[in-house]
């Protein structure tokens, strides 16, 4: 069951990028073209799919506003991808099993896709079409902004940046992964519950599930990178040793990384205690992020 609920979801925003990043043939400049290549067809769709878990903990069910939602979700964190991927940041030539942004279209176009990616997320979510009340699309807009910039992951994205080669405690290293990580995943559970009208309590308790979750996904994604070979995980194994990047594998070393990653997902499925089960996809969802392989 939760296999299918993956399955219907990522197709789901699919659907909704593809409608949301329309095609063209008037594409002198290649930037729709290198737009759609980063934030089509490809990824784990995580965002998305905490988003659409979030909102069926309350039965919500309005799929155009949470298509919506998923999509723009998957807008910024495909900008963040093509932006982490440059020469000037991680460096890296391969993403979702293909090269990346930067090498298939050049560095500047790239950066250019990366900008429009995230301007598009906020006109998805204002968009006159959408059937969600004013108040709540400028909910959910504050959100994802916050989530997006300088409190969030563009911070946690300079953390990173100016820590490499440098040695970090684990709580600087916990904050730098909450930020970068953690701040997106949350926004994502975050507005899925708002949209479907959680009130404070409902809504403090999903927070505290989603940086549990949000800090185990980024976790799990260092202990991926020592694991897992590229080919499986579309982008280049070992990446962050090569770089000398603190990540919680070089901090605690591997067992226990993956230790932390497994008592995350504990203490992500207590914060869900209060849920019926509306919440199992949320549930699921957790053991999937820190078992996943890619
Ligand atoms: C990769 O994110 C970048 C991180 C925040 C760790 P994902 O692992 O969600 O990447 P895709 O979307 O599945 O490619
Ligand atoms: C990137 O973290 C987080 C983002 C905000 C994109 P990483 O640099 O570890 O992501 P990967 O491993 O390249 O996907
Ligand atoms: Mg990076
Ligand atoms: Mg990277
Ligand atoms: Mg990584």
């Amino acid at each position: 069951m939760f296999q299918q609920f993956l399955k219907t979801s990522r197709a789901r925003v699919e659907r909704a990028l593809d409608i949301w990043l329309p095609a063209t043939t008037q594409d002198d400049t290649q930037l729709i073209s290198a737009m759609r290549y980063s934030a089509c067809g490809g990824g784990k769709r995580v965002r998305a799919v905490l988003a659409y878990a979030s909102a069926e903990a309350f039965g919500f069910d309005n799929e155009d506003a949470l298509d919506a939602i998923a999509a723009s979700l998957e807008c910024v964190h495909a900008y963040s991808l093509i932006h982490d991927d440059l020469p000037s940041m991680d460096d890296d030539d391969l993403r979702r099993g293909k090269p990346s942004c930067h090498i298939a279209f050049g560095e500047a176009i790239a950066i250019l896709a990366g900008d429009a990616l995230q301007t598009r997320a906020f006109e998805i979510l204002t968009s006159p079409e959408l059937d969600i009340a004013p108040e709540l699309k400028v909910r959910l807009v504050q959100e994802l902004a916050n989530a997006s910039g300088a409190s969030g992951m563009v911070i946690g994205q300079a953390i990173d940046l100016t820590a490499t080669n440098r040695t970090l405690t684990q709580p600087q290293l916990e904050r730098m992964h909450l930020c970068k990580t953690g701040a997106l995943i949350s926004a994502a559970v975050r507005m899925g519950a708002i949209v479907a009208g959680a009130n404070d309590e409902q809504l403090a308790n999903l927070s505290r599930y989603a940086q549990t979750v949000g800090l185990a996904f980024q976790v799990q994604d260092d202990v991926l990178d020592v694991t897992t070979e590229t080919s499986v995980l579309g982008k280049p194994k070992g990446a962050d040793a090569a770089l000398n990047k603190p990540t919680f594998v070089s901090l605690l070393g591997l067992e226990a990384a993956q230790s932390f990653a497994k008592e995350l997902h504990n203490q992500a499925l207590n914060s869900l205690s209060s849920f019926d089960y509306r919440a199992d996809h949320l549930r699921n969802l957790s053991g999937y992020i820190v078992n996943r392989s890619n």
